[in-house]
């Protein structure tokens, strides 16, 4: 078994550090978080000793403690990304076709490949230094149909001491050969992962039908039952992202009121259900989600990039039975690893709408938002003592071009909507996983 040591000596992290308490309500909303202009992060065991000042933290510790210091970067918790596809990774820039069809040209012949264990293991790696590359330290993340995708990934995350969310997708209809399980080897191979991987370092596994579309009336109930032996797991899925997805689902299930209704009849909504896409939803789905309180996951760079459609985040946010969302890159319908480019790609979104998305808030959503979404928000999303020591550490002048723009920056909110719209990875300078620098890869 692979396993990675955690290193024991204690670390000091110095710069200005951001982490927020709560949803920002403007660019005014103080309250909503903290913000130290110098201040210190003690990591012990890959977890948050102390934080504060840095004079205060540091008189605190002894003479010996390494320090790294990143003035003058501002560091927060590392992005959080709701919803991503290991296998996808070289079905990015798949040019011409809507969701069906790109599934069908491109996806699923790309996802073939991962019946080879070390086509998985290869790419497994590859996916998660290419996060970690972009900020992103958490990801709740599909794998192929195949058992051996899912122990590649849940080992390569291991090795890297990362909190993830995986699961092997279910599918037993509507896909090539090589490509289905069937009820019952869907549930078996799931209940050997979960057994196999489930609470071992920082992973966690996640009940994966792919869609309603690929799996039989059989292999749902299989996946409620599932749900109901193992309430403390996640579930992921898609919901409501094409018009032709949906008029298929709903004649594929003609006894269902609607798509979402399809979920909920087999036991699949809930606080621990994540639902990409969601962007056709009908109030009546609306209000599934909000009583249910599953989560609605905004991919806008995958929803833009397949012609999908808007997903209308305020009108989610501000219903009366408001909906909890996450944000996420959705590669490799999605566009880019970075949650920086997804909430640039977001705001554009949301303007559309005729609505804005305050930079606090786009920054609230891919740390502590998406934390309280993914049910992981004791463990990370915020800089506080006893939380995981996963950071990112940004230069909003990390470029020539950002450089220029960022001379007339006065405001912590003008810095991160600089960091939003022109950042990518050239902006992050760091990214630390469970209290190690990692950006470089695992040997950096
Ligand atoms: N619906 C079912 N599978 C997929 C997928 O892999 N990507 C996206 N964007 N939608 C899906
Ligand atoms: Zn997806």
């Amino acid at each position: 078994m692979i396993s990675r040591a955690v290193s024991k000596s204690p670390l000091l992290i110095r710069g200005r550090l951001l982490s927020f308490l709560s949803e920002p309500e403007s660019t005014d909303d103080e309250a909503s978080y903290r913000y130290e202009t110098d201040g210190g992060i003690l990591v012990r065991d890959g977890v948050i000793e102390a934080v504060g000042d840095f004079a205060e933290i540091g008189a605190g510790v002894g003479k010996g403690v390494e320090v790294a210091d990143h003035r003058p970067h501002l560091i927060m918790p590392g992005f959080i990304d709701a919803h991503a596809h290991m296998p996808q990774m070289q079905v990015i820039a798949s040019y011409g076709a809507e969701l069906l069809d790109w599934l069908n040209n491109y996806t699923f012949p790309a996802e073939t490949k991962f019946a080879d264990a070390s086509h998985a293991r290869r790419i497994a790696g590859h996916f998660l230094d290419m996060l970690i590359r972009h900020g992103t330290t958490t990801v709740a993340a599909y794998c192929s149909v195949h058992r051996a995708s899912a122990e590649a990934l849940f080992e390569a995350a291991l090795l890297r001491d990362m909190r993830i969310i995986a699961g092997k997708v279910m599918m037993d209809r509507n896909a090539p050969d090589g490509l289905r399980d069937t009820p019952q080897s869907g549930y078996d191979d799931s209940k050997a992962l979960i057994g196999r991987w489930h609470g071992k370092g920082r992973l966690s596994y996640a009940i994966t039908p792919r869609f309603a579309i690929t799996s039989t009336a059989e292999q749902m109930e299989m996946a409620g039952a599932l749900a109901a032996e193992h309430p403390e797991l996640h579930i992921q899925t898609h919901l409501s992202e094409n018009h032709a997805e949906i008029a298929l689902a709903e004649e594929l299930f003609p006894d269902r009121t609607d798509y979402t209704d399809i979920y909920d009849h087999y036991g699949l909504t809930g606080p621990k259900t994540l639902f990409g896409h969601c962007i056709h939803l009908s109030e009546r789905e609306a209000d599934v989600l909000a009583d249910s309180e599953s989560v609605a996951v905004f991919c806008p760079t995958s929803n833009l990039f397949l012609g999908s459609g808007l997903f209308d985040y305020q009108r989610y946010r501000k219903r009366g039975k408001t909906l909890r969302v996450a944000a996420a890159t959705d590669v490799g319908g999605g566009t880019n690893y970075s949650m920086l480019r997804t909430m640039d790609e977001g705001y554009k979104v949301i303007a559309l709408q005729g609505e804005k998305l305050n930079p606090l808030a786009a920054f609230w959503q891919v740390t502590l938002g998406n934390a309280q979404a993914l049910s992981l928000d004791e463990r990370v999303g915020a800089l506080e003592p006893g939380r995981e020591a996963d950071f990112v550490v940004l230069d909003a002048s990390a470029t020539p071009a950002m450089q220029v723009r960022a001379e007339t920056i006065e405001t912590l909110a003008e810095e991160l909507f600089l960091l939003q719209t022109m950042g990518d990875d050239r902006a992050i300078v760091e990214t630390y996983v469970a209290g190690k620098p990692m950006k470089s890869g695992l040997e950096g």
